[in-house]
């Protein structure tokens, strides 16, 4: 294993990543979503690794309890996850907020996902549950 990714795995080089289950509304169900949260890496690290191996551990968690994984990528990570199989969502985004559905057109285009079990419309539309700040 490379030094960098005993170093992940010990979390002296990265910080703050989780898997957390959300529900995401598409083609008329409510999928339980492994939502990425936060996957960063210290500058003084970038390109060694790092980021890779952590994926592979949220990937294995996601993919054994979730029926897909899904993030909001920053434009750093973008390049990350595509490159590790994960698609980027063609279709309108919004979210269910309390006050009913609401586009989230800013987070167009940002949003991955990591297909499982069931089939997706990349096209299509997708919303997510409701939480209070960055909702992607
Ligand atoms: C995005 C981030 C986590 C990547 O961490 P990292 O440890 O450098 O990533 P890795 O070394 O595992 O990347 C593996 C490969 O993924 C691809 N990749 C990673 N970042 C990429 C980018 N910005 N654009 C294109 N490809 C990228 C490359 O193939 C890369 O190999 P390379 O480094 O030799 O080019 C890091 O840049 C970071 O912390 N950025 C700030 C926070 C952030 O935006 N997090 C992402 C939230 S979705």
């Amino acid at each position: 294993m490379p030094p960098h990714a005993s170093q992940a795995r010990r979390g002296t080089l990265h910080r703050g990543h989780a898997v957390v289950q959300r529900r995401l509304l598409h083609g008329g169900h409510a999928l339980r979503a492994g939502y990425v949260e936060a996957v960063a890496v210290s500058p003084a690290h970038r390109h060694g690794g790092v980021a890779s191996a952590v994926m592979v551990e949220l990937e294995d968690v996601v993919r054994g309890a979730y029926e897909l994984g899904a993030l909001g990528a920053s434009d750093d990570g973008a390049g990350l996850h595509a490159a590790r199989g994960w698609e980027r969502w063609r279709g309108p985004t919004s979210v269910l907020s309390p006050a009913g559905t609401v586009r989230t057109p800013e987070d167009d285009g940002a949003v991955f996902v990591l297909p499982g079990p069931v089939a997706l419309d990349l096209d299509g539309s997708l919303s997510c549950d409701w939480r209070d700040g960055d909702v992607w």
